[in-house]
């Protein structure tokens, strides 16, 4: 069949996947597959805050760095990932040593600092990650609280976009890629922001699925997904993985292909809008699934040995005939 990679760019979209910068170093073989395959990368944990900024104002920039010097020479697309999270925050960050401006202060340096030193280096920015609950109200986290509101999310947008005018400024959050009260939430509130003229580029589904529980059809998917196309936004998936009750068996493998094609192919039904497909690493045995959820995992498309699972030679089939 082909690299993925340039089956996907030839079907106009392009075939992303997290990576690790300890992998990186370590893992030849990884680094074959991730040269070959991927046309579009995003450091798996690199360029979040606790990664970063270890103390007030000191920023680390290797493992960064690595990553981003890897795309380049491999022609690869960068997704920068994430600026703005209540997760994997550094430990300093506490809400009690602040008061609200200093903390909206912090925030926008933050911005300011990360997005200016890739500035024309990253593709796409997760500039807002996960800020919503399943039931469609805003996540009380640490900038929920010092804005007083959301508002910390127009301003994250905004100071985004002054840093790196060139970049594409994504919303991302999980349990986007079916209907939901999450999902229509994300939806009317960015559209809201949007036109407000808040610089806001793409909505990220990150696509983390189990087996344990149903998946849309594919009519039903892909309608939903273009409500969010439709009003105005691209769309990604960022951070696909279809998790399976251990131990992996063929029916499971089968069952799991078919969830990665079905996302796929909604991407390639809407491409021109639909700009990215991205796993979540590869291959089983670097996924994060294992260690958060018990009894779950080889949920990527790509076996501990490197071979590569139904999903993976699926995804190769559907990508040849697009
Ligand atoms: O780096 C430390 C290491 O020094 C330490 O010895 C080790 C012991 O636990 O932990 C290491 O940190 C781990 C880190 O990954 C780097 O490997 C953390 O414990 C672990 O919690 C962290 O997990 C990451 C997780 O985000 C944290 O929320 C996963 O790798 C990463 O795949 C996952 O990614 C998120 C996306 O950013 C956002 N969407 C959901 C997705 C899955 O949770």
């Amino acid at each position: 069949l082909g690299p993925l990679r340039s089956l996907a760019v030839r079907a106009g979209i392009e075939f992303g996947t997290a990576v690790s910068a300890s992998h990186l170093d370590e893992d030849s073989v990884y680094r074959t597959l991730l040269s070959r395959e991927f046309s579009s990368i995003t450091p798996e944990n690199e360029m979040k805050w606790e990664s970063l900024g270890p103390e007030p104002g000191r920023y680390v920039w290797e493992n960064a760095d690595r990553i981003v010097a890897f795309a380049r020479a491999h022609q690869q697309r960068i997704r920068g990932h994430t600026l703005v999270w209540h997760n994997q925050m550094p430990v300093w960050l506490k809400p009690d040593a602040f008061s609200p401006d200093e903390l909206r202060k912090i925030l926008q340096r933050h911005i300011q600092t990360v997005v200016g030193r890739y500035r024309g280096s990253i593709w796409q920015w997760d500039v807002v990650n996960e800020a919503f609950n399943e039931d469609g109200t805003f996540r009380d986290t640490l900038w929920y609280r010092a804005f007083g509101g959301p508002e910390y999310i127009a301003w994250a947008f905004r100071w985004a976009k002054e840093a790196d005018p060139q970049a594409l400024l994504f919303y991302n959050d999980y349990n986007l890629e079916f209907p939901s009260p999450k999902a229509d939430a994300v939806l009317s509130f960015l559209a809201r922001l949007k036109a407000e003229g808040v610089p806001i580029d793409g909505i990220g589904l990150q696509g983390h699925i189990s087996l344990r529980y149903g998946f849309p059809h594919a009519q039903e998917l892909l309608d939903h997904v273009r409500r969010f196309v439709d009003a105005g936004f691209y769309v990604a998936f960022t951070e696909v993985d279809v998790r399976m009750p251990l131990p992996r068996d063929n029916t499971k493998d089968l069952a799991q292909a078919q969830v990665y094609t079905q996302i796929l192919s909604t991407c390639l039904a809407l491409k021109g809008k639909c700009l990215s497909f991205s796993i979540w690493g590869f291959p089983d045995k670097y996924s994060w699934v294992p260690g958060f959820f018990p009894g779950e995992g080889a949920a990527t498309p790509i076996a501990d040995d490197y071979s590569p699972k139904p999903a993976w030679y699926q995804m190769g089939l559907l990508l040849y005939v697009a």
